[in-house]
């Protein structure tokens, strides 16, 4: 990790506390993952190097890894690093090489990936526009970003459950809609390709994104997927 990143030290044990929980937690709430890992996979090509940021305990990273030349998982805990590389190494997933990175500092070079992935993280994450810039800066300028972000602030009922959320003490830090999630991921410098809202327990925005600067024939503005 690069010094000075900017992650705290509370975050950090936090998440750490998490690790042996979050499969399990995963499991019994997060009922749009079997769709999000079915759009996500539907993005990759063999030749890709992708990079998943904050990537918890790998449920991504294990399932693309057989669809990409290699993964780079990183995350700021290192217990979810290591719950992560324990089930990969269990499952013999030999192209997903695991690294404890802070997400607004990362130890690589500019323009190292094909794709990099940030899912369910970006409103648990006090600096979001930092991260995304930061994710940024590693991606090809012909690459893709993949991003999926929960919005507890797309209605009545999501804000209600945010804030009943805080009251376990959950570190939820901001109650994104689908269309401000949107816009972030405009403001760190990427032109929105795709969107789509999933919503079987609770909203999940997917997006699909590209540097801005990026121009293929034909994209001209965001599609529905
Ligand atoms: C809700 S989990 C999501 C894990 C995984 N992406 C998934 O979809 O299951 C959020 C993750 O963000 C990580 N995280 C929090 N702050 C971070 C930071 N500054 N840099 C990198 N990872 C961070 C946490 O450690 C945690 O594993």
């Amino acid at each position: 990790m690069k010094d000075g990143a900017g992650a705290s030290k509370s975050d950090v044990v936090f998440w750490n506390r998490l690790s042996g929980h979050y499969d399990g937690f995963m499991r019994l709430f997060a009922r749009e993952y079997p769709e999000l890992l079915r759009l996500i996979s539907a993005e990759l090509q063999q030749k890709d190097a992708v990079l998943e940021m904050a990537c918890g305990t790998g449920i991504i990273s294990q399932q693309i890894s057989p669809l990409v030349q290699r993964v780079t998982a990183t995350d700021i805990s290192p217990a979810m690093i290591a719950v992560a590389a324990a089930k990969a190494q269990k499952l013999g997933l030999a192209n997903i090489a695991f690294s404890v990175q802070d997400g607004y500092a990362l130890d690589f070079a500019d323009d190292s990936f094909d794709a990099v992935i940030i899912a369910n993280a970006l409103h648990v994450i006090p600096e979001p526009l930092r991260m995304l810039k930061e994710a940024g800066r590693v991606l090809q300028p012909q690459g893709k970003l993949l991003t999926a972000t929960y919005c507890h602030g797309e209605n009545m009922k999501t804000r209600f459950l945010f804030w009943l959320l805080h009251l376990t003490g959950f570190r939820a830090w901001r109650e994104f809609t689908s269309k401000s999630f949107g816009e972030l991921v405009a403001a760190a410098g990427f032109a929105v390709e795709k969107t789509r809202l999933l919503h079987i327990h609770f909203p999940l925005i997917y997006v699909v994104a590209r540097p801005f600067g990026y121009i293929e024939f034909g994209s001209a503005s965001p599609e529905e997927v």
